[in-house]
């Protein structure tokens, strides 16, 4: 979610550097077609100085303003690029216009929060080893179980799904990815798999934008939430996902876990979707960033939750909130190597 803010025309020339040595990471090079995908209500700033940090790397870049994000001239533009980055105002990551710019091989990085976010949570390295190496664990499981202390008890199955992790840095042909995030996650099976979701005091619902503060009791059966029970907030959210009269608003839309460390539990939004082992999981819209999902609706809705326990097939990898695994654990702040060779703290402490 953006922020609204004062601006004043030197905006931009702040995050330039910034901004440059992300698209570093990106792998942008002298002549690549760098599209900048904008809409009204995209921060001015974050455009322009993206485009000035292309131009400093001799790409060729270019921006477009367009407020319906799935018309075909849009989609034939994404599919050209070799990297969109998409600095929309709304939520974008579901939609045809996702998973046909993917399969032509372009590389996608979403860009959507307030540039302090951004700059706390400067990708790193030792975020993207651990997120390979929580998709490779995911890789090749056929179900994955949640329990929690609150009572949740869910099995999903995910034969056949590519797991997705998510670093920050969109550096291979095909990949979307959204920064600040570190997460790794899967659309399983949409028509399978369900139990019981109960999300505890303290969880969050993205969307609502609301702390859970007391239980709420979801009832999943063949992948679709079929009860909601518990307090105030049970009532709201029954309202919410029943405004939208679609029986896919309740479907699984995917589920995984957090990675990044530096995430603040206390700070709304993209933290919480990402924070260090918090188990998300989500309703609604699939289709688009996960290869091989069905549903498209009108609606996504995401739970950070904590202190999870989470088995991929037996492999027990996370009690309580707490990684199990050694590959998945925290290494320390490890700056992080760039195209250049120049080398960064992961706080990204430089001004943006
Ligand atoms: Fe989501």
């Amino acid at each position: 979610m953006v922020e609204s803010m004062a601006l004043d025309y030197s905006a931009s020339t702040q995050l330039v550097d910034m901004f440059r040595r992300h698209l570093e990471l990106c792998k942008v090079h002298a002549g690549e077609h760098i599209l900048i995908h904008t809409d009204p209500g995209s921060y001015p700033h974050y455009a322009a100085a993206y485009m000035g940090a292309a131009i400093e790397l001799g790409a060729d870049v270019f921006q477009i303003v367009h407020p319906n994000r799935e018309e075909k001239a849009v989609i034939d533009a994404w599919k050209r690029a070799d990297l969109v980055i998409d600095v929309s105002s709304g939520p974008h990551a579901y939609g045809h216009i996702m998973r046909e710019s993917m399969d032509s091989g372009t590389r996608l990085q979403r860009i959507g929060v307030a540039v302090n976010t951004m700059r706390r949570l400067f990708p790193t390295q030792e975020l993207r080893e651990r997120v390979l190496a929580g998709q490779e664990l995911m890789k090749n499981a056929k179900t994955m179980r949640i329990t929690s202390p609150g009572g949740t008890d869910l099995t999903f199955y995910k034969e056949g799904r590519d797991p997705m992790g998510i670093y920050s840095v969109s550096d291979v042909p095909g990949r979307w990815d959204i920064w600040p995030s570190g997460m790794v996650c899967c659309a399983p099976e949409e028509h399978k798999g369900g139990g019981v979701l109960v999300l505890s005091p303290g969880d969050y619902m993205l969307v609502i934008n609301q702390y859970v503060n007391d239980y709420i009791y979801l009832e999943m059966n063949d992948g679709r939430i079929t009860d909601i029970k518990g307090g105030m907030q049970a009532e709201l959210l029954k309202r919410w996902f029943a405004q939208f009269n679609s029986e896919d608003s309740y479907r699984i839309a995917h589920v995984g876990w957090g990675c990044e460390r530096r995430a603040n539990w206390l700070i709304p939004g993209q933290d919480n979707e990402c924070m260090y082992a918090n188990m998300q999981i989500a309703f609604g819209s699939n289709i688009g960033i996960f290869k091989g999902a069905t549903t498209l609706t009108n609606s996504h809705i995401d739970f950070p939750s904590l202190n999870n326990s989470y088995w991929v097939d037996d492999i027990h990898i996370m009690e309580n909130g707490e990684f199990l695994l050694d590959e998945l654990r925290h290494k320390g702040d490890v700056g992080i190597t760039t195209e250049t060779g120049g080398t960064q703290t992961g706080h990204g402490s430089r001004p943006g």
